[in-house]
């Protein structure tokens, strides 16, 4: 699958989708995460600890194809409110689609000016979005004003300074990992921060919840994800085709041999939204 942009395009894909060279196989890959068991049971395991309750009026920062709105809406129930918003059209309109009859909705804006009056959700929250934004402040800040007093902004990050693959070549696996990261992201190693980017925004209470996501399995989503790295590895310049193809098959052993092993921790934290009068 080739992600990549045209010249000019920044390159993480996500940045911008609608300008990446195959925004549908970034749709498609969005939806293969979202249906991998171990991916639903970090996502639920995240909800959970927010909390999301049933009524709660909530917004979805960055809500990509609608994985996260989908669970929100059976979280909230009937009485509840969930919208998403996403700069991509692409990804807008396959929310819009693969959303249908959840009573969710959806529109095309920025994380950094959301279209949306101060106060007015009890939680709003955004899923391996911070990653890729360019000021990951701005948008915590914005996800703050539209918060009610009381209510919780939280944000979830995969860090990549924690990525571990069991692999036969652990300094080519490693050149491919680390260096891909540092080539694609301002800050592959933005989950740790997460409490930093909360306190900053003037949330109290502030909560961290690391979880580990590991898979056993070369399932079909951990497939696509290295089969990018491996691409991203060839375009960065920082292996040949021939090494790269070297590092998918052992990868490819690893796993017939039933002893692939892949995991990173993904940070969630929890801030509440002070009264205005504590706030500056
Ligand atoms: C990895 S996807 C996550 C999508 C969804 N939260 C999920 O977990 O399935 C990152 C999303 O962030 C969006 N994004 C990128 N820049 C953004 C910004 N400035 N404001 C809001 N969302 C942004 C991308 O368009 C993309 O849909």
């Amino acid at each position: 699958m080739t992600t990549a942009g045209p010249p000019g395009v920044h390159p993480d894909a996500f940045r911008e989708i609608d300008r990446s060279a195959d925004p549908a196989a970034l749709v498609a890959s969005l939806e293969t995460r979202g249906r991998d068991a171990a991916q639903r049971r970090l996502r639920q395991r995240f909800l959970r600890a927010i909390p999301i309750r049933r009524r709660h009026a909530v917004l979805e920062v960055g809500c990509g194809t609608g994985v996260v709105l989908r669970d929100l809406a059976r979280l909230v129930g009937p009485g509840g409110r969930v919208a998403g918003i996403d700069p991509s059209r692409t990804v807008i309109d396959a929310a819009r689609r693969l959303c249908r009859g959840t009573g969710v909705h959806v529109r095309q804006a920025n994380g950094a000016t959301l279209p949306f009056a101060d106060d007015g959700f009890d939680v709003t929250l955004a899923v391996t979005v911070l990653l890729h934004v360019a000021d990951p402040a701005a948008v915590v800040r914005e996800m703050t004003r539209v918060t009610r007093p009381g209510g919780r902004v939280a944000v979830q990050d995969q860090d990549f300074g924690t990525c571990a693959l069991a692999h036969p070549d652990r300094a080519l696996s490693d050149r491919i990992l680390d260096g891909v990261v540092n080539h694609l992201y301002e800050e592959p190693y933005s989950g740790r921060r997460l409490p930093a980017l909360l306190r900053d925004a003037g949330l109290e209470q502030i909560r961290l919840r690391t979880e580990v996501f590991q898979e056993t399995t070369l399932t079909s989503y951990m497939q696509a994800f290295l089969g990018r790295r491996a691409e991203n590895a060839v375009r960065f310049k920082l292996v040949g085709a021939d090494d790269a193809q070297r590092w998918l098959d052992g990868i490819t052993t690893m796993a017939a041999s039933d002893t692939f092993v892949f995991t990173i921790n993904y940070y969630g934290a929890v801030g509440v939204k002070p009264p205005a009068r504590r706030r500056a």
